[in-house]
């Protein structure tokens, strides 16, 4: 939520450049920060992979991404050259101390040449077991010394369970300082992820609602239909809890549930996630199947085409007890949220992909209309669509026209699309200027990482211990496992159903005569 201008003259160093990230995400963010005129004039993105390339290979590469990926579409031929002309290569062996000497070596050439002293990114697209060699040789080529103009960048996953990501800390605070470190949560970067924010503490007439007195529960969605594709290798280690929950949904969490920060400084507003990330009451594991439940997808249907079982998936194992779906309730125990429940979902071959946060406020304290009236009343509800819809909604009564006094619930709704009429960047467009101005806000901090870890570590353990009987226990295509529904049913709620999915149809309709959920 940064407001600075361009930033200074940087290098931009990729390890892993060859890599899926560097293809599908970061280049084709870069190249339209590119267009967008938010890179400095002098810039430089420097990719390091282990396979010899030419730079004309290495560029056609990206061009191919950027093609497939970029939310422009297709590239344009000078355009993309005027890029390209700041893409470089070098191949090198990660734990190579002589390429780290020579990178160090190019930079200050650099520096020379643009007589300047440029901003370097250290940007690490690899797997976190290289993290630690790479932060040493790093250090040991005195590329982490300058403390404002040198930063690293950390991907996801970070760490497989609380000790490795406190281990993975203590070894990038050993080399870079805190403020140098941005740990990538990318949906910290996407707009309407943002627009929580904007949203509670732009505006005053939510938050003397925003609590326990008036809000009955908050439901955390996001569904994916995408199955593990090529992941198998990573997924099977994973599962949702480690993939989606761990940081995502909680981040997510942390929005809704945070106390106003003093400022937007990225210290202030960290500090009030970290804050909500404590106070998540801990599950004792002999009440785990109260709190949470998990899932895996057995062979379905999506979207009329037909989907292998998750253990037919390329690189999982065909016994696999991976979670490809999780649920659970939690709890934060603070003056604020005392008693209100939040549950989180997310599963991957779901019946469409959706991601929304549904706010179901309480109903009112007296009821003074005839039961006849009352019939589709429902409770207010706010609906915070972050994709693919992006958007608000919310949900109240209103009286049926007629003669007869009869209510009705009605969606006021307010569109990005259509209230600002522009495509928003992609969230490591977002991210990744955020990192060339130094700013940390939309980055987890090292305790916030842990905070996340230690909240899930009762499920993961349990999980981990007890394995599945049930497994596949919901058919790809489907909301998931039945045992889901039972999570939620036990304190007499119902999951939301998706409410842009009932909305895509017929908006006008939807308007008016929609009851979403019950
Ligand atoms: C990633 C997970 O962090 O987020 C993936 O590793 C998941 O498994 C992805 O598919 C979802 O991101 P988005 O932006 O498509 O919702």
């Amino acid at each position: 939520m940064t407001t600075a201008a361009t930033p200074e003259p940087t290098v931009f160093v990729i390890f892993g450049a060859a890599g899926d990230l560097a293809w599908r995400k970061l280049v084709p963010a870069l190249y339209n920060l590119f267009l967008d005129r938010w890179l400095p004039e002098k810039f430089l993105i420097l990719g390091q992979g282990h396979r010899q390339m030419t730079e004309t290979e290495f560029r056609r590469h990206l061009r191919q991404g950027v093609d497939q990926f970029s939310r422009r579409g297709k590239t344009e031929k000078g355009q993309w050259e005027s890029f390209a002309a700041h893409l470089s290569f070098v191949a090198s062996e990660l734990d190579d101390p002589r390429a780290y000497t020579n990178l160090a070596k190019q930079l200050a050439a650099l520096d020379q040449e643009w007589h300047t002293r440029a901003h370097h990114v250290f940007y690490l697209a690899m797997p976190p077991g290289m993290i630690g060699t790479v932060t040493r040789e790093l250090a040991k080529a005195r590329l982490h010394l300058e403390r404002q103009r040198s930063r690293i960048v950390v991907e996801k996953p970070f760490g497989q369970d609380l000790a490795s990501a406190r281990a993975l800390n203590l070894t990038l605070a050993a080399n870079f300082e805190e403020s140098q470190t941005f740990r990538i949560d990318h949906y910290l970067g996407k707009e309407t992820v943002q627009n929580i924010q904007a949203f509670r503490f732009a505006n005053a007439i939510f938050e003397p609602v925003w609590n326990r007195r008036y809000i009955d529960h908050v439901q955390i969605t996001v569904a994916e239909q995408v199955g593990v594709e090529n992941r198998g290798h990573y997924y099977d280690k994973a599962g949702a809890l480690r993939d989606m929950i761990q940081n995502h949904l909680l981040q997510i969490l942390c929005l809704i549930a945070m106390e106003p920060p003093i400022s937007f400084d990225a210290d202030e507003v960290r500090n009030k996630k970290v804050d909500v990330l404590r106070a998540i009451r801990p599950i004792a594991p002999e009440e785990l199947h109260r709190f949470a439940v998990r899932g895996q997808y057995g062979a379905g249907w999506i979207e009329g085409r037909e989907v292998p079982a998750y253990r037919s998936e390329p690189n999982v194992a065909p016994d696999s007890s991976t979670e490809s779906y999780a649920a659970v309730k939690l709890l934060v125990d603070n003056w604020r949220w005392q008693g209100v429940p939040f549950y989180l979902r997310t599963g991957k071959h779901l019946q469409a992909r959706i991601s929304e946060v549904s706010i179901q406020f309480r109903p009112v304290p007296h009821q003074s209309f005839p039961p006849a009236a009352m019939m589709d009343w429902r409770p207010n509800r706010l609906i915070i669509a972050l994709q693919p819809e992006e958007g608000i909604l919310l949900r109240f009564e209103a009286k049926y026209p007629g003669p007869s006094l009869r209510l009705a619930p009605v969606l006021m709704q307010f569109y990005y699309r259509e209230a600002f009429r522009i495509t928003p960047p992609e969230a490591y467009e977002t991210l990744l200027l955020d990192v060339m101005r130094g700013d940390a806000t939309l980055f987890m901090r090292a305790d916030q990482a842990e905070a996340a870890w230690a909240a899930i570590t009762p499920v993961l353990e349990t999980w981990e211990a007890i394995r599945p009987t049930d497994f596949p226990n919901y058919q790809a295509g489907t909301w998931g496992p039945e045992a889901a529904d039972d999570l939620i049913a036990q304190d007499g709620r119902s999951w939301v159903m998706p409410t842009f999915l009932q909305c895509q149809e017929d908006l006008a309709i939807c308007r008016v005569t929609m009851a979403p959920g019950s």
